[in-house]
């Protein structure tokens, strides 16, 4: 089958999907809780408190060598005085998103591994943002890093068959998983993620990251957005840090150098290379 047709029955599948995630009820509250003009801690910490996963995770996050909190953070109460609500909305976005389309972990994927990754790129993000400068777009940075493989578990839940003939042509051939998902599927996790993450209504520049985290000099929202995430993620496999074969053979486009402001190549060299241990500390930390 040719592969603009296997993407046309991509789409329709995606299309007819009546189970298609929908966004979690605690993501609304907490977001109407964020939008009023005084923010109530109490109650927005009351709110988070509610779900046991959420607050476990959030406390995770926000305690991860990588997220470079000085405290120990013990509590959501505090963790909302630390932070602040736009930081906390990213946080509970990002988690209660990511849990949404969670998957029973199997012989050939546990989600434990998708977890570890998308804290470690989430977390590793807003920290490089925070390293070059950009503080503003940290917060940004992390939710964009967290969620930037949804495609991943999108396609684990609802492409089961095609999942498992990407395996096969991986182990069989010398295909990338991303090439062999071109070949199976006609497009890749980053048009399924993209798919949805429209289908939510996230912000654009959000959408383009799940979109081009590849091939970030692609992007035309927000070019910086998606070339720091591609260097966390790029990152994980330079240090081989978790098991993420999905990513296998991903390697740092050239021209981020210049988007992240870097003078020379070597220069990203350098900066990543800082990294090591700070990617290894933070994915003994992560449990689920
Ligand atoms: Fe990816
Ligand atoms: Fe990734």
């Amino acid at each position: 089958m040719q592969e603009t047709s296997k993407k046309s029955q991509i789409i329709d599948t995606l299309e007819k999907l009546r189970n298609l995630p929908t966004i979690p009820k605690i993501l609304f509250e907490v977001q109407s809780l964020l939008k009023e003009e005084t923010i109530n801690n109490i109650k927005l910490a009351n709110t988070i408190s509610k779900d046991q996963g959420l607050t476990t995770k959030l406390l995770t996050v926000a305690n991860s060598p990588l997220f470079g909190l000085q405290r120990k953070v013990s509590s959501i109460e505090f963790a909302i005085l630390l932070l602040g609500g736009e930081e906390i909305g990213n946080i509970v976005t990002a988690i209660s998103l990511s849990d949404t389309i969670r998957f029973n972990s199997s012989a050939n994927f546990k989600f434990m591994d998708y977890w570890k990754h998308s804290m470690i790129v989430g977390t590793a993000s807003r920290d490089i943002a925070r390293r070059l400068g950009m503080s503003e777009i940290a917060s940004d940075a992390f939710l964009a890093g967290m969620l930037h493989d949804l495609g991943i578990q999108l396609l684990i839940k609802h492409f089961p068959n095609e999942y498992s003939k990407i395996l096969v042509m991986m182990d069989s051939g010398n295909q990338n998983f991303y090439e062999a998902e071109q070949q199976i599927m006609g497009c890749t996790h980053e048009y399924i993620g993209k798919f949805l993450a429209q289908k939510w209504a996230l912000p654009a520049e959000l959408c383009e990251v799940l979109e081009f985290h590849h091939q970030p000099e692609k992007s035309r929202q927000n070019p910086l957005l998606c070339s720091i995430v591609h260097l966390a993620d790029c990152m994980t496999q330079e240090f081989k840090i978790g098991n993420t074969y999905w990513d296998n053979d991903i390697s740092f486009e050239a021209g981020i150098s210049d988007i992240l402001g870097f003078p020379s190549l070597e220069a990203l060299g350098e900066f990543t290379s800082n990294y090591r241990e700070a990617f290894a500390d933070m994915a003994d930390s992560v449990q689920l």
